[in-house]
Formats: C-alpha cells, structure tokens, sequence
C-alpha cells in the first residue's frame, strides 16, 4: 500500500471519496442479509427512464446509431437543448455553444480543465457537490470555500465574495438549485454574481443540473443575464437519465474551439445511443412524465418538511429545488457521521452525513433525499421517529 499510495500523484491525498458511497454500501450489505433498508440517501430519482426515451434508443439502436458523434454532441441534440432555452428563459444561443458531455460530470471536468490553472483560486460554497472541489485539487489549484447557513438561504452574499477571494481567484462556481441545500440563485442574486465577477476579472460558472426540478414559478437560468457565462446541465435528474451519462454545458462563443478541442481529447464524444435517445426527452409526451414526476416530488417534499420538523431536524422552508433537505440535527448529535452509521446500522435508514459536502458545520447537518416512493418514505419517517423520541 504504501509502495502504491508514493506512485500516485501528489494531488490524490488531497481527493476525497463520496461518503454516500460508503452508506451506499454498507446499506447493500444489511440488504444482504434480509433487511429493508429506506434509501433516503441517493441523489437520483428512484423513477426509471421515462418511455419515450427508452424506445428512442431501441429505434437508435436498431439503426445501428453505435459509433462516435461529433465531439460536440449530434447536433439535432444541440438544437434541441437550444430550443429549450429560448422556450424556458427567453434567450437565443448559437447550437455551436452547447457541447454534450459525458454527464455534468465530464462537463465540469471539461470546464475545469480549460479554466483553471495550478495555484489558481476558485470560489465555491461549503456546502457544496462534493466532486466539484476534487476537480479543482486534481488541477493543482484551490478551492475558496465560503461558509454558507441556513440564515442566508445556504448561497454566497457579495459581502463574501469580497472577503473570501484572493489574488489568485480566476472563478466563481455556484449552483442553482444546489445539492445538498436545494436552494436557487434568484435573478437579482445571479445578477450580482455577474455583476462581481465582471468587475473582479473572474469567470461565472453556474451548475443547473437541477433545473426543471423545481418548486417556485421563477427559476432563471445565468444565461437571461449574462452571456459570457459557463453553464453545466445535465439530463440526469428531471429527465430522468443518470446511468445513461449525458449532459451538456453552454460556453461563450470565443470559448467553443477550444472547449471542442477538449472535448475531442478528453471523451471522443458523449454517448451515442444517449444522444439519440434524449432526442425523445423534447417531446411533450416525454414532459408529461417529467411533469407528474416533478408533482410527486413536490408532495414527498411538502410530506418530509412536516414531519422532519415534528421530528426535530431544523430544516430550511425555502427547498426551491432538486430533491434534498440540508437538515441540522443539533437537537440530536454533533456528529453527523455517527448519527448516519447509528441510524442505518441500528434503524435501516439511510442518509448522507453533511461531511460529504464541505467542512462549515458539516457534523451539524444531514442531507435526507426524497428520491424514493411516499411509502418507504413514510417509513423512513417511522424508522427515524423511534430512533429519536
Ligand atoms: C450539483 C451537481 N452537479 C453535477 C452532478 C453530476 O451529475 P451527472 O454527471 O450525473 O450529470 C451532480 C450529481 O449529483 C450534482 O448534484
């Protein structure tokens, strides 16, 4: 081991793995052995891949649709995504500014690669996707975490952007909805950030992964205010694709050669019965399920927000979007990590401790998804009840 740990480079001690992993895990072994596990740990909705896309990926494949596209994405796909922003917020982009990706993954491995340099500075919020701040360690560059509370709706004010960056910040990442908290980047918030970061040099990367995953009528992508923006999207969660590993980001326009020149070396292409398949993700039969998949989520949300609070999580009452809640368990531990194990261990529910997405108060918090059905959920709610009263 140690032979094998001085052969790799100097950045992976800095790389951290994704604590649900291990709940994921150790969650699989107790199933081994007979019991029900609630899953309420997972960031990906326990519904399949709606219809529509599976058969448009029988047809693809029928055809024979099995090579590489372009590096970019086929560009059907590229206008469709396209489309879909002018539908949605109102703003015309050029399909050559989208690239389809390996999920928002390859993207923001995309992004960081053509964006970051050794030593540089990149600010994001703790608590945040964990993957994002490994991306930046493996670039040999750091990342600025700004501590955010429940206080200030868990995303970033001017006043510290100003105090957390340095001489060597080049960017500012954000997300709207974000994971773990749920909370959204209203326009006047986006238009500050766009504001800061033009008049501090750096570059706006805004991850949207979780947009159409949303509770509130107002859910503006960076793009209706700033052009010169990076966006990381994905066809993951509201449409329902995460083992099929497509994405897409949107870059400025003098961006594009060089994030295709990437693309070309890092994947060769995002995959193609994927592609094609997604292509069925526009319909409106397809939106219909996306529609009622989102309502249901909505009711798990409005179910769990009640009953973790009669239970005594504090939790925010402002989930704008995606599937978490971001819940303080100070009523019951200060550590979050043993307050997981104990309650799969000993009451078969699953969640995510708050080490897994940053440092500030991470023993004081808890992600619990809503990704599984209003019945395991009520379970879970049972489970938990027992184990905290
Ligand atoms: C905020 C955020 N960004 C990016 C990703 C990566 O998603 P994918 O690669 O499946 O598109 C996730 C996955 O959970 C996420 O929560």
């Amino acid at each position: 081991m140690a032979n094998s740990r001085s052969k790799l480079s100097a950045q992976m001690g800095q790389v951290n793995p994704f604590r649900v992993m291990t709940v994921m895990h150790r969650a699989a072994e107790i199933e081994q052995q007979g019991q029900k596990v609630v899953h309420m740990e997972v960031g990906e909705p326990d519904f399949s891949t709606a219809l529509p896309i599976v058969n448009a990926a029988k047809r693809a494949l029928d055809r024979g649709l099995t090579q590489y596209t372009s590096a970019p994405g086929i560009f059907e796909l590229r206008k469709a995504i396209v489309k879909r922003y002018e539908q949605k917020h109102g703003v015309v982009i050029s399909p050559d500014r989208v690239l389809i990706t390996p999920g928002a993954s390859g993207g923001l491995n995309l992004l960081a690669n053509m964006l970051v340099s050794p030593g540089d500075g990149v600010l994001l919020t703790d608590p945040a996707y964990p993957c994002v701040r490994n991306f930046i360690y493996m670039l040999s560059a750091n990342p600025q975490l700004i501590p955010v509370s429940m206080e200030q709706n868990f995303q970033p004010t001017l006043d510290q952007l100003q105090q957390y960056k340095t001489d060597k910040t080049v960017g500012l990442w954000l997300a709207s909805p974000s994971n773990p908290t749920g909370t959204i980047l209203e326009k006047d918030r986006l238009e500050a950030a766009r504001d800061w970061s033009k008049a501090n040099g750096s570059h706006l990367l805004v991850d949207e992964i979780y947009h159409g995953l949303q509770y509130v009528e107002e859910l503006p992508s960076i793009l209706e205010v700033d052009d010169s923006a990076f966006v990381v999207s994905s066809f993951s969660k509201y449409f329902g694709m995460t083992g099929w590993r497509l994405g897409w980001i949107v870059v400025p326009e003098e961006f594009v050669e060089m994030a295709n020149i990437l693309a070309q070396n890092l994947f060769i292409s995002a995959p193609s019965i994927a592609q094609y398949a997604a292509l069925a993700a526009f319909t409106a039969e397809a939106e219909a399920i996306f529609e009622q998949r989102r309502q249901a989520f909505s009711e798990r949300k409005a179910y769990l927000a009640d009953e973790l609070s009669s239970l005594g999580f504090k939790i925010s009452d402002n989930i704008q979007g995606a599937f978490y809640f971001y819940a303080n368990i100070s009523n019951f531990s200060d550590n979050s990590e043993s307050f997981c194990k104990e309650l799969l261990d000993s009451h078969f529910v699953a969640i995510t401790p708050g080490t897994d997405f940053g440092e500030y108060k991470a023993n004081e918090y808890v992600r619990i998804a809503f990704t599984t059905s209003m019945e395991d959920l009520k379970l879970g709610v049972d489970r938990m009840r027992i184990a905290l009263t």
